[in-house]
């Protein structure tokens, strides 16, 4: 069954996401450095990788559908933050946002009764779940420690420690 010319779309629309988050979190990334928080640093490049890998999934998907991979533009990413916990808040909604996408293309995949694209992004779904609970858990941290300096750089100590893996 040949992918429809509407979900193609849809799921070359959420490959370009998943590159455009990769693209923000690297910015974050960048920041955290620029401001000498390594582990969070490291952190967010982690996270940027996972995205290119699922960018990466959608693009094999689509060849392996029979159809073809068409990249959408990237808009400059937020490169400037207040705190460390405005980065992460962003990080926190950016991640909800990639939820109601994939949502959408399963109610898209559902509504043209194409079953493997449904039980592709099944993956996702449950994908979506642990990178909200990821950030968000790193979001109740940062919260705890407020503007209390000697905790965030323990924090950032154990992120170090951990090399970004998450
Ligand atoms: Fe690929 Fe973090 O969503």
């Amino acid at each position: 069954m040949n992918l429809s010319k509407k979900m193609r779309d849809a799921l070359n629309q959420q490959m370009t996401f998943e590159l455009e988050s990769a693209y923000a979190y690297m910015a974050m990334s960048a920041w955290f450095k620029t401001e000498n928080l390594d582990g969070l640093a490291a952190f967010m490049a982690t996270h940027a990788q996972e995205e290119v890998e699922h960018a990466m999934k959608f693009y094999d998907f689509l060849y392996e559908r029979l159809s073809s991979a068409e990249f959408g533009a990237i808009g400059k990413p937020k490169g400037s933050f207040k705190n460390p916990l405005e980065v992460i808040e962003t990080a926190f909604e950016h991640e909800q946002k990639v939820t109601r996408a994939i949502h959408q293309l399963v109610d898209l995949a559902r509504a043209e009764n194409d079953k493997a694209s449904e039980n592709f992004l099944q993956w996702f779904v449950e994908e979506q779940v642990e990178e909200e609970s990821v950030i968000d858990n790193l979001l109740q941290r940062l919260k705890l420690v407020g503007d209390f300096k000697p905790g965030l750089f323990f924090l950032d100590r154990e992120l170090a420690a951990e090399g970004g893996e998450h």
